[in-house]
């Protein structure tokens, strides 16, 4: 398309925005139509999933809040779903946020003053909190109170305020971030961890079943295999996998089918991706394999350090492939394998 006089690239900005808002909330709204409600129906977790269904069962017949839940882990593995279901099970609502959308000390002092009694409230990205804030989580959390500070300078006046009794969930994908004060408050802390392929599996036919997509074991066997330990990914190829059978093999999911739209997306056999292979092979190439300092490697590749350190490290440090060293990042051996490159040869005495 041309674009057009003068006047109308004021035009087209609003309009593609409508139009990128509209694809993610087509994305999102069938994740959130796969999305498990209770614990019977969430997948793998299990020592997770056990001590905290322990913990609901006996808060519940105590009639108590559930104590503090603190979940970390990399992005995608279903903390907000186990929040979701942790509220659904105790049965309470739940109220979100996140830790950089708080500003101001009265974005949360308004929350938690209009929390209900034994309500969730689920805090997402908690370790972005900044000081100030989190200060006032921690009367909150051990006594369920907020000191509210009346009128100015030398008349001013502490007033505690005594909330109702809630359960605080915080989520993290940084979990060395927290600092230990709001660690210490939090009585359940789990990490979550990356699930087995035969997990995976499952996932997949509950979401393709749920979703009304024909698919071979064989061929959601390769999608889970190659969805980097990760429900979100393992949904977001399944819903690829589904536009590639429908345009090409008329609706039907099968291995060959999987295993070329796994192709066209550049997810290769491991489920390693363009930025996973980009970022493996700069460190192994253009570094002799390492150690690299996090923001070279960032400004290498044009990718943020949060990403880096969140995403894509996770899964390549469980894969084997990288270390996470003092003096920087470093390739393994199996890294050279993997990409098919000679390893440097160590001088003898050396190391
Ligand atoms: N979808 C995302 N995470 C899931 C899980 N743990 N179990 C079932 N379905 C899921």
């Amino acid at each position: 398309m041309s674009s057009g006089t003068g006047s109308e690239p004021k035009m087209e900005q609003p309009t593609r925005r409508i139009v990128a808002g509209a694809a993610m909330d087509e994305d999102a709204r069938i994740d959130a139509s796969v999305r498990p409600k209770r614990f019977a129906d969430y997948i793998g977790q299990a020592r997770v999933k056990e001590n905290i269904e322990i913990a609901i069962q006996a808060a519940r017949s105590r009639g108590e809040a559930l104590d503090h839940v603190l979940l970390y882990g990399p992005p995608g593995l279903g903390k907000t779903t186990l929040a979701q279901i942790i509220a659904s099970e105790l049965g309470v609502t739940i109220k979100t946020s996140s830790g950089p959308l708080l500003e101001r000390k009265g974005d949360l002092t308004a929350i938690l003053t209009s929390i209900e009694e034994r309500e969730v409230f689920f805090l997402d990205e908690i370790h972005r909190l900044v000081p100030a804030i989190e200060e006032v989580l921690y009367p909150a959390m051990e006594d369920y109170r907020i000191d509210l500070v009346i009128g100015q300078g030398a008349g001013a006046r502490i007033h505690p305020f005594i909330l109702n009794r809630f359960t605080l969930i915080g989520a993290t994908t940084r979990a060395g971030l927290v600092t230990a004060p709001l660690r210490s408050r939090f009585g359940i802390v789990h990490r979550l961890e990356f699930y087995t392929p035969e997990d995976l599996v499952t996932i997949v036919r509950r979401s393709a079943s749920i979703l009304g997509i024909a698919v071979d074991d064989d061929g959601a066997y390769e999608m889970a295999r190659r969805s980097r330990g990760t429900p979100r990914v393992a949904n977001r190829l399944l819903r690829r996998a589904r536009d590639f059978a429908q345009v090409r093999a008329q609706g039907h999911i099968t291995l060959a089918v999987a295993k070329e739209a796994l192709q066209m997306l550049g997810v290769d056999e491991h489920g390693l991706d363009e930025v996973d292979r980009n970022l493996m092979l700069t460190i192994l190439e253009k570094y002799a394999g390492g150690p690299v300092g996090l923001s070279t490697l960032a400004a290498s590749i044009s990718e943020e350090e949060d990403a880096i350190e969140e995403i894509y490290e996770p899964y390549l440090m469980q894969l084997g492939l990288l270390d996470r060293t003092q003096r920087g990042r470093v390739a393994t051996a199996l890294a050279y394998k993997h990409f098919g490159l000679e390893p440097p040869r160590r001088q003898p005495g050396l190391f």
